[in-house]
């Protein structure tokens, strides 16, 4: 993994603690419910995804749906489905769990698309949250942290498909962002 010199925002310990408290809250609220339905949005959520799944005390079913966004910052914000879910999700208690939430356009496309399948039940999961970049207004039941509107790394987040891997999520700047 090629060096990273930047200013850590969330250290492992701090994320680690605050996903085994989001899990306890989800497991909580669905514990009367057969199985929950985790979507995971690629690529970001992965390791998210696998850490939370892991920390719930429910049953729960896991699948994932890739999206592409045409034109990433733009108000347009057009959204295209790359690769669908592999299950019918009509009347499953279905969670949409993303990484992270900037114009909100990505979660609208899914809330749009998943309540046209009539799930029995459908929220949203998200680490993380950028304040003052909605494009959208999107609900996000369940949120690990709100951080400021900067270029971040780690935990699944990428630059230029770098840094994915960090076990934290640092802040990049716009001169090494520029280098990716
Ligand atoms: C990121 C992230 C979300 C989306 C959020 O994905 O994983 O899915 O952007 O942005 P929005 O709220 O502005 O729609 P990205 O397109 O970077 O792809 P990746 O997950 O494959 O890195």
């Amino acid at each position: 993994m090629p060096a990273l010199d930047s200013t850590i925002m969330l250290s492992e310990h701090v994320i680690q603690a605050r996903v085994r408290e989001m899990a306890r809250r989800i497991s909580e609220d669905y514990a009367d419910v057969d199985e929950l339905f985790m979507i995971g949005v690629l690529r970001g959520c992965y390791i998210f995804m696998a850490d939370l799944s892991r920390a719930l005390s429910i049953p729960r079913h896991i699948d994932f749906i890739a999206l592409s966004s045409y034109g990433k910052g733009t108000v347009s914000g057009a959204v295209r489905l790359i690769m669908d879910v592999r299950t019918d999700i009509s009347r499953r208690h279905v969670l949409i769990v993303e990484d992270i939430v900037d114009t909100g356009h990505t979660l609208d496309y899914l809330l749009r698309l998943f309540r046209a399948r009539s799930p029995a039940s459908l929220k949203t999961c998200s680490l993380l949250r950028k304040s003052g970049s909605a494009q959208v207004d999107v609900p996000v039941d369940y949120l690990g942290f709100e951080i400021p509107d900067v270029w971040i790394v780690g935990y699944g987040l990428d630059c230029g498909d770098k840094y994915r891997a960090l076990p934290y999520i640092a802040q990049i700047s716009p001169e090494k962002k520029q280098e990716t």
